[in-house]
């Protein structure tokens, strides 16, 4: 039996989110892994507060007479205080993603990294700004840094990509990894208009508020660059790569493409031409056959290809896409750190 301390940093969707689930999945945790994850506390924008354990948050949540602990939000500790006060553990980062500076979420994980805690993530933002010195970091403390909330969150790509696919050669990877971008295709293949399967995605939360990173396939970039740079040893930056999004499509085009039998997706690539050829990155467009494995994945579900060298090719899709999904990749991520099944 093992006690984890975590600090949460950011509380909106995917923070609160990771909040409801750990307390669902508490026991479950304890009984199955033999840890005890406990939320020492949360820090936002706005404050932040001190947390007695998850333990207590369950047995008072069940006794009916949940402690507002979280109305203390406070300005007067900062993560610094936090990390020193539990000593070891791991920052779970929940902050926005800002894919041109990185921040929050570098200067963050930097200060927990070089404090000895695990990181474990959901935004993107510093994994495409700074890569290298936060694995640095990482390595010289000897923790983990772990981003499966942060690649496609629920469906499964790094894992796979590092350790499931260990030993063979990857020669390329494919995928849809924007939910958002992936329903409004769905539903333009359905016959509704590019705004009106907008509006439906943002009615059911599977939009952000602002999607606009989603439409023109930044998105669906940051999350390939983070995959390839990780699983292939790649340092891709985002500016080399060829982005192009769904913005522009027309219900004409999507017509003309059924008329042909063909599926139109938002796919990601990272591939070279030959073995000797630098990596590269695209995101666009791309008219699928209906037997190629990513036509069939619809709605807000996404998808990822491992072409291999003695493996064949790894086809995984699925993987809610809301901020449930992204709670259940960043428990995942700190389960795998601490339990070792052997
Ligand atoms: N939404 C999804 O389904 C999903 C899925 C996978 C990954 N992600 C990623 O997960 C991250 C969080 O997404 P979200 O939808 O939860 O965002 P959100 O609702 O905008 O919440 C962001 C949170 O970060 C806090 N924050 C902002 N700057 C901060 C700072 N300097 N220090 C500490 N806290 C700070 C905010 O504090 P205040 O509350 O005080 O404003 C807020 O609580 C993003 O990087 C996103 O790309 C989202």
């Amino acid at each position: 039996m093992q006690k984890v301390n975590i600090i949460l940093v950011g509380f909106g969707r995917v923070g609160r989110a990771f909040y409801e689930l750990l307390k669902e999945k508490y026991d479950y945790c304890r009984e199955r892994y033999g840890l005890f994850l406990e939320l020492r506390g949360i820090i936002r924008k706005s404050g932040a507060v001190l947390l007695s354990g998850t333990r207590k948050m369950v047995s008072e949540a069940e006794a009916g007479k949940e402690k507002s602990e979280l109305s203390g939000w406070v300005q007067t500790f900062s993560l610094v205080d936090l990390l020193e006060e539990f000593k070891s553990g791991v920052l779970v980062d929940c902050t926005p993603s800002d894919l041109n500076t990185g921040e929050p979420g570098f200067s963050l994980m930097k200060t927990a990294l070089s404090s000895g805690w695990h990181v474990v993530t959901a935004s993107k933002g510093a994994l495409v700004v700074h890569p290298s010195e936060l694995a640095a970091e990482a390595r010289q403390h000897q923790v983990a840094l772990k981003a499966s909330g942060a690649t496609a969150a629920a469906l499964p790509t790094l894992d796979v990509g590092l350790h499931s696919l260990a030993g063979a050669e990857i020669l390329a990877i494919e995928g849809i990894l924007n939910g958002t971008t992936n329903y409004i295709l769905t539903r333009m293949s359905e016959g509704l208009s590019f705004s009106r399967a907008l509006m439906e995605a943002s009615e059911k939360g599977i939009a952000e508020p602002n999607p606009v990173q989603d439409i023109e396939g930044w998105d669906t970039a940051a999350k390939m660059i983070i995959i390839a740079n990780r699983v292939l040893g790649t340092e891709i930056k985002l500016s080399e790569a060829r982005v192009n999004g769904i913005n522009g499509l027309t219900e004409e085009i999507m017509a003309k493409a059924a008329r042909l039998g063909k599926t139109i997706k938002l796919i990601g690539r990272c591939s070279r031409e030959t073995p000797e050829a630098p990596w590269k990155v695209e995101v666009g467009l791309a008219l699928l056959n209906p037997d190629h494995p990513l036509a069939a994945v619809d709605g807000s579900n996404k998808g990822i290809i491992f072409y291999t060298d003695c493996m064949g090719y790894i086809v995984l899709a699925g993987g809610k896409s809301d901020p449930r999904g992204a709670a259940a990749a960043l428990i995942k991520d700190i389960i795998s750190i601490y339990w070792r099944d052997f």
